[in-house]
């Protein structure tokens, strides 16, 4: 099985790409997809991308699309936006549709409540694609996590990512 990291905050300075690669580096043969390196423009098409069978005008969103379908099951890592994913990745899922459609997908979040309600606000945008997603999760608190803005994973840590794994490929 083919798993994706996928990091979802294109921002600069991004903590998330600390944790995306935490997850990679403890995932035997997981790839990391960073959004950042795709430039992905906001969606305008006039027809959804469901639609569309992985064919796409916009080069970037062409791109973006090919990589995503490479993959059986996905580990999304978002931090928590005003309760909720950050914009990019909720356009970079709006971007795509036969890609996702039917696959796996599970969670690592990170948040100063554990970005909870983000993770459940993805879960929700993923069942229209009828994905499976199982229920393990991991949740970092930037309250005890975060140390001089440098990612320090608490000790339970490595065991929640090996039960999102177990879960993911069983
Ligand atoms: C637009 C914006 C909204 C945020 N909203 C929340 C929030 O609702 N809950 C939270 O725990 N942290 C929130 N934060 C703080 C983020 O958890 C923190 O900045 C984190 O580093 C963001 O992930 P990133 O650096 O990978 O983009 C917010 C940050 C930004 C930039």
């Amino acid at each position: 099985m083919k798993i994706a990291v996928v990091l979802g905050s294109i921002r600069d300075s991004r903590f998330g790409i600390q944790v995306a690669q935490w997850a990679v580096d403890n995932i035997e043969g997981a790839e990391l997809v960073d959004l950042k390196e795709f430039n992905l423009p906001l969606l305008t098409s006039a027809v959804p991308p469901m639609m569309l069978k992985g064919k796409y005008d916009v080069p970037e969103q062409q791109a973006w699309g090919e990589k995503m379908a490479e993959f059986d099951a996905f580990i999304f890592v978002t931090g928590e936006y005003n309760h909720s994913i950050p914009g990019a990745l909720k356009n970079a899922i709006d971007s795509l549709g036969v890609e996702l459609l039917g696959k796996k997908a599970s969670f690592v979040s990170y948040g100063f409540d554990g970005a909870i309600r983000a993770v459940d606000h993805l879960r929700i945008v993923l069942h229209n694609f009828s994905m499976s997603l199982p229920r393990a999760q991991v949740s970092i608190n930037l309250n005890h996590e975060m140390v001089d803005g440098k990612f320090v994973p608490a000790a339970h840590q490595a065991g929640a990512l090996q039960q999102v794994v177990e879960q993911l490929t069983k």
